[in-house]
């Protein structure tokens, strides 16, 4: 089972959103899904229960019972789980990043967000867990976009595909739902499908070398 953790110390960078809108694709396109969160705000659960569809599965473990849910989710074929984290450190969050597949961290573009990103990217390389960033809330062509662009890039891998600040995140989620399943064609859902397949082809990278794959 893949294991992919959004991750950001910075509060509303996005992983929420994000996290949702991967898990949703992934269930979409590619098999069996669960998300978790971790976050005591509890915003994944409340979007949840205002879905009408039960897939992905919202799952609940305690992160002190980590390794016992995941032969659980794995005995009930469950191949991918999105997990969803606070914007702070708690003290299983080294543990979670160390058994994770892939973190994901989304910067917004701006100087406040970018200098940020160092503190996560420290707890992310201590756990030794392979990253990507994916840029999000983003104003089309804008020189912070760009200048975003080169800072990360120095840093780790960026995900070439932007995801824009649109009211379709939002709005979908008011329904419990997710761009792509709200309307598969529009620029929100093509974002989310392209950081989606940037995503995939990651884990298989990481797949291939041996790393943090899970039976
Ligand atoms: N691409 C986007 N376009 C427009 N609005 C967005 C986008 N991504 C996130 N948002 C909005 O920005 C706000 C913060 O996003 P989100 O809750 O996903 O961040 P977060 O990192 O999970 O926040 P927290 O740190 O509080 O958990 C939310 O109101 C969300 O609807
Ligand atoms: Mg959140």
């Amino acid at each position: 089972m893949h294991i992919i953790v959004a991750a950001s110390q910075k509060g509303g960078a996005g992983k929420t959103t994000l996290i949702r809108s991967l898990a949703v694709a992934t269930q979409q396109a590619h098999g069996p899904t669960a998300i978790l969160d971790t976050d005591p705000q509890g915003s994944l659960t409340s979007w949840w229960n205002r879905r009408e569809a039960q897939e992905p599965a919202l799952v609940k473990f305690d992160l002190v019972d980590f390794e016992a849910g995941v032969a659980k989710l794995e005995a009930a074929g469950i191949e991918y789980l999105f997990v969803d984290t606070p914007p702070s450190v708690h003290p299983e969050m080294g543990a979670l990043l160390a058994r994770a597949s892939l973190a994901i961290v989304p910067v917004r573009p701006s100087p406040d967000d970018l200098d940020a990103v160092g503190d996560t990217l420290g707890l992310i390389e201590e756990a030794g867990c392979p990253f990507l960033f994916v840029l999000t809330q983003a104003k089309p062509r804008t020189r912070l976009q760009m200048q975003a662009v080169m800072a990360l890039a120095k840093h780790g891998k960026l995900a070439p595909t932007v995801m824009h600040d649109r009211t379709d995140f939002p709005t979908a989620a008011i329904s419990g739902r997710t761009v792509t399943e709200v309307e598969p064609e529009t620029a929100s859902s093509r974002e989310v499908r392209d950081v989606l397949q940037y995503v995939m082809e990651q884990l298989r990278k990481d797949a291939s070398k041996g790393m943090r794959k899970v039976a």
